[in-house]
């Protein structure tokens, strides 16, 4: 989600006439785009925060931005910290990102925006085969662990037309994937449902695949599940967030289902969408945890055999009600579980991605792998990085069917048999 608000606020500056620059000491204007879902994210903007006031000291016509999470959570508190800053921007408001930087006196924007639904925000994506695009903003459910719904807001679903209208436009200059996005897709209420929508969407010409995060397991229904097995451009992939496998940590999350409950989903998934890959968040060390408790948590990952989580030690956040619990868990209590839970996870992925060598999987390649120069990089519908030798006769964009010839912690290796220039 910030990451894409990110490109939409650097299509908007260069609307306005700005260029990227690629050191921060030749910039006019800095723009920190901030999230505060925990402590660390925040610690570390701090920080770099703090070494801008240095390259404002010496080029005083020098502009700096906080946008963000962060921006709506401290508001001009950010001042008390850091006098120097300029501009303070919600993440409801960053479509005024343009109007604020054109003010020599600095200013904040905070405040609620419904309007943000209706705004078409001119995106610059810096890859050009998959693309995310907002389906909605905001967030009703109050986890009791979450900052979301206190800086982004209520939920607001975009309009029908919109997303259809941005989605035709990628896929008319060439982009192959969406991402739809929203803090819970499932509650979409645009005209349709959620699975309404991926009905229309799959009914976009030229576009070949699409993905959706983030999924409540609360408001997964039947709906989507026969969406998923009939829609032939949705991937094999869902990123459902279990957080915790204890009904008694999950109640005092306020998640609205229990492990049995999310199981059951998953069951329906999996025999809905055969080889569907599934992905979860965990939090460790929740106030109150129990022994006992994270325990069902790691029994939870060794029965479902996630293919990949995302799992955080618990951070208490402004505003929330965790925050004040009862039973805060001192940090090595929470590193020792997050480390279990992360060292049980990583022999998992790895034993399901050496499960997948000698089979053939469709790859959307996206271009020149990062870190190797002699290969390519793509993914799977289900999700997975696959890297595959780069060669003359494929371009990004191109879907390929790989044979898989190994398989590691965080990738997959294959080779090229059939080049697909659809
Ligand atoms: N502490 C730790 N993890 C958190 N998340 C959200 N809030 C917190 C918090 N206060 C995690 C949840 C969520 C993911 C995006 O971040 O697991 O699904
Ligand atoms: Fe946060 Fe829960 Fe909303 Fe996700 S569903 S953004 S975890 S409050």
């Amino acid at each position: 989600m910030n990451a894409h608000d990110s490109e939409k606020m650097m299509g908007l500056l260069r609307e306005e006439g700005y260029d990227p620059v690629g050191d921060p000491g030749e910039a006019d204007l800095i723009v920190f785009n901030t999230c505060s879902i925990r402590e660390k994210a925040e610690q570390k903007f701090y920080s770099q925060l703090g070494c801008t006031r240095r390259l404002k000291e010496r080029n005083p016509l020098l502009k700096i931005a906080v946008a963000g999470c962060i921006a709506q959570q401290e508001g001009v508190r950010i001042r008390e910290k850091a006098p120097h800053v300029d501009y303070i921007i919600g993440p409801q408001n960053i479509g005024r990102v343009g109007e604020a930087v054109a003010r020599s006196e600095g200013g904040v924007l905070t405040e609620d925006n419904p309007g943000i639904v209706s705004a078409d925000l001119p995106a610059e994506r810096r890859n050009h085969v998959k693309a995310w695009v907002n389906i909605m903003y905001g967030c009703n459910n109050f986890c009791s662990y979450c900052v979301v719904p206190y800086t982004r807001g209520r939920e607001r679903s975009r309009p029908v037309e919109k997303v259809l209208a941005e989605i035709r436009g990628l896929a008319g200059s060439g982009y192959r994937e969406v991402t739809l996005l929203g803090q819970n897709v499932n509650s979409y209420r645009g005209e349709v449902s959620f699975p309404g929508l991926l009905r229309l969407v799959n009914d976009v010409e030229g576009l070949e695949r699409i993905r959706f995060v983030t999924s409540h397991p609360k408001d997964l229904g039947e709906d989507l599940v026969a969406a998923m097995r009939d829609l032939e451009k949705v991937c094999e992939h869902i990123h459902l967030p279990l957080q915790s496998g204890s009904d008694r940590i999950l109640r005092l999350m306020n998640r609205g289902y229990t492990y049995a409950e999310y199981r059951t989903k998953v069951e329906r998934l999996r025999r809905a969408v055969p080889g569907i890959a599934i992905t979860t968040d965990i939090i460790a060390g929740f106030p109150g945890e129990t022994e006992a408790d994270h325990r069902a948590t790691v029994s939870a990952l060794g029965e479902i055999g996630f293919d990949g989580i995302f799992a955080f030690k618990f951070s208490p956040r402004p505003m929330t009600r965790a925050s004040e619990m009862e039973g805060q868990l001192p940090e090595g209590i929470k590193s020792e579980r997050l480390s279990e839970i992360l060292r049980l996870q990583d022999d998992i992925t790895e034993k399901k991605n050496r499960a997948l060598e000698g089979s053939v999987q469709e790859v959307l390649l996206e271009g020149p792998s990062g870190s190797d120069p002699g290969t390519a990089t793509g993914r799977t519908r289900t999700n997975k990085i696959v890297n595959i030798p780069l060669s003359g006769d494929i371009v990004p964009g191109m879907l390929l069917q790989v044979k898989i010839t190994k398989g590691h912690r965080h990738s997959l290796e294959g080779t090229v048999i059939v080049t697909d220039h659809r």
